[in-house]
């Protein structure tokens, strides 16, 4: 089957027609995937019945899975979904809706901040791949912002102040953002900071993405406010409405993303009066930011 990938943003975002991720992919298709993601950095794909063996398999394509530990409060007991699944859903693992005052549904309100996917780890995710298995009747819109296209119209200043610029990344922050500090002494160092390069170049295409994502609370050497009030600047600039791509989730959608070059963010939905189920497999990075652009 041949695919088909229209671009349906001037920036970024292709839908992806001829193709049933159900069945393998064939290494052409993997390739063909793989370098529209490098251009468009999203892609939609409608009407995809998937089990999580089908969502597994399929995301195998682009490498290695990274593991939901490390990276959210629901304890081992609590999960509902295999560990190659981030449950992003708001069900505990009876199906039930989680209660408001659960723990677990207040860390992940954090999905509300635009971010990019595993930025509070060394090495951070590559893609993401969500998929919807059902929703709510209004609201849950998930949002993507284009972070070359937000680099490229940048001051020549700006630019090259943010050159080699290096920022802290930690869930303990974005969760701060919210008013969210009830982290035990075991999760405070599983959330320890890491560092990134607040630039990050795209080997494919050579185009430059500001490395942006809530989760980061400073900039190294700078002091701490003046860093905030910079990456909250930096973030206004990015998620711009021309550099932002709104998704309308139909049950069957599969939508990938490269958090390399995308941050985005779930919009407000009555979570604890409609089920929205969406599960995410995550394909792991390559390798720590900062070496990958000095080498
Ligand atoms: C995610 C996330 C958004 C959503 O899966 O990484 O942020 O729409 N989810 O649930
Ligand atoms: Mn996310």
């Amino acid at each position: 089957m041949s695919i088909t990938i229209r671009q349906v943003h001037p920036h970024f975002v292709g839908e992806v027609s001829g193709l049933d991720l159900r069945r393998p992919l064939d290494p052409e298709q993997a390739r063909e995937i793989h370098e529209a993601m490098d251009r468009l950095g999203v892609l939609v794909f409608h009407d995809q019945d998937l089990s999580d063996d089908h969502q597994v398999a399929f995301s195998r394509s682009f490498g290695k899975l990274e593991l939901a530990v490390g990276s959210n409060v629901v304890k081992p007991e609590q999960r509902r979904l295999r560990l190659e699944m981030a449950d992003v859903s708001n069900l505990d693992k009876h199906g039930q809706m989680l209660e408001r005052n659960d723990r677990r549904r207040m860390f992940n309100l954090g999905n509300r901040l635009w971010h990019s996917d595993s930025s509070f780890r060394a090495t951070p995710s590559k893609f993401s791949i969500l998929s919807c298995r059902s929703k709510p009747s209004t609201g849950g819109n998930t949002e993507y912002a284009f972070m070359p296209a937000a680099y490229e119209a940048l001051d020549q200043e700006t630019r090259e102040e943010i050159a080699d610029l290096v920022t802290e990344h930690s869930l303990i922050f974005s969760r701060g953002v919210m008013g969210f500090a009830d982290f035990s002494e075991e999760e405070r160092a599983t959330f320890e900071p890491v560092r990134h390069a607040l630039v990050r170049t795209n080997r494919l295409t050579g185009r430059k993405s500001i490395y942006l994502s809530s989760h980061i609370g400073s900039i190294v050497g700078w002091p701490v406010p003046e860093a905030r009030d910079f990456i909250r600047d930096l973030i206004e600039h990015a998620t711009q409405p021309e550099f932002r791509y709104v998704h309308e989730w139909r049950v069957g959608d599969l939508v990938m993303w490269d958090n390399r070059q995308c941050m985005h963010r779930v919009r407000r939905f009555r979570d604890t009066g409609e089920v929205r189920d969406m599960r995410r497999t995550t394909v792991a990075g390559e390798g720590p930011t900062i070496e990958a652009e000095a080498a």
